[in-house]
């Protein structure tokens, strides 16, 4: 299985932290949010990895990550995207690298508890299809920020980006799993009311074939770029229980 780490965007809601650097370069306690990403799919046994960024300050994670074989990575490429225009559209930079394989990709702002092994065995398991990670949130104020999920029972009945009134408690995090229909999806996609290309049209066009399949995070789960107080959210989850474990 393939990784891509998405690493682009402008990071408007941390400004003005992000005028002067990407977003993934913030600290998260001790060392830079996009390690965390890169240490998840090490950690998940995925090795082969894209990092796919943008902006000005593209050259530093070259700096901070080079080949990635310190960070525990054979094979790390990188593929810069001209205009920050929505996570599906930076994941289609990834197109050739991924080849039709299976593939994880994950928002480089996204730090998860628990390891996501257990998630990539069971996508390793799941013959085709895809594959999204859940997590329970509390507050309406949270869930307004985030994609939805509309659940009957166990079963991803339609994901909701941003909803006014959430369907459920459960967050669709930032790290989702594709077959190759992936690639005869991405063309389809017409940009948001934001003008981006969403992820969660991708995820909608598998859940409403029957083809996709959820796991719910154990543990905490942050977005990190949500907004500041987020953000300072996770960096002290972080700081004070360490997170990938
Ligand atoms: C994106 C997705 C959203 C998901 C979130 C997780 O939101 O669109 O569905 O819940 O990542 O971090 P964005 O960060 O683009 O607002």
């Amino acid at each position: 299985m393939k990784g891509v780490i998405l690493a682009g965007g402008t990071g408007s809601r941390l400004h003005p932290l992000t005028r002067i650097t990407n977003k993934h370069l913030l600290p998260l306690y001790d060392r830079p949010m996009v390690t965390y990403a890169v240490e998840a799919l090490v950690g998940a046994g995925i090795d082969e990895v894209m990092l796919v960024t943008g902006g000005t300050h593209a050259g530093e994670f070259f700096r901070l990550l080079g080949n990635g074989h310190e960070h525990g990575l054979d094979r790390l490429l990188y593929a810069y995207q001209d205009q920050a225009g929505g996570i599906a559209e930076a994941f289609g930079l990834a197109e050739r690298f991924v080849a039709r394989d299976k593939v994880c990709v994950l928002l480089a702002d996204n730090v998860f508890e628990r390891s996501l092994r257990p998630v990539v065995e069971n996508f390793s398991r799941q013959s085709s299809g895809a594959r999204i990670v859940l997590s329970q949130v509390g507050e309406d104020e949270h869930l307004r920020h985030l994609g939805v999920a509309r659940m009957d029972g166990d079963s991803v009945v339609e994901i909701v980006e941003k909803p006014a009134s959430p369907p459920s408690r459960y967050a669709v995090t930032g790290a989702y799993f594709y077959d190759a229909q992936v690639w005869d999806v991405l063309p389809t996609l017409e940009p948001s009311g934001r003008g981006e290309l969403e992820i969660t049209d991708v995820n909608n066009w598998y859940v409403s074939r029957g083809m996709m399949e959820a796991d719910v995070a154990d543990g905490f789960w942050g977005d990190a770029g949500e907004s500041i107080d987020a953000y300072y959210a996770v960096n002290d989850f972080v700081r004070s229980n360490g997170v990938n474990r």
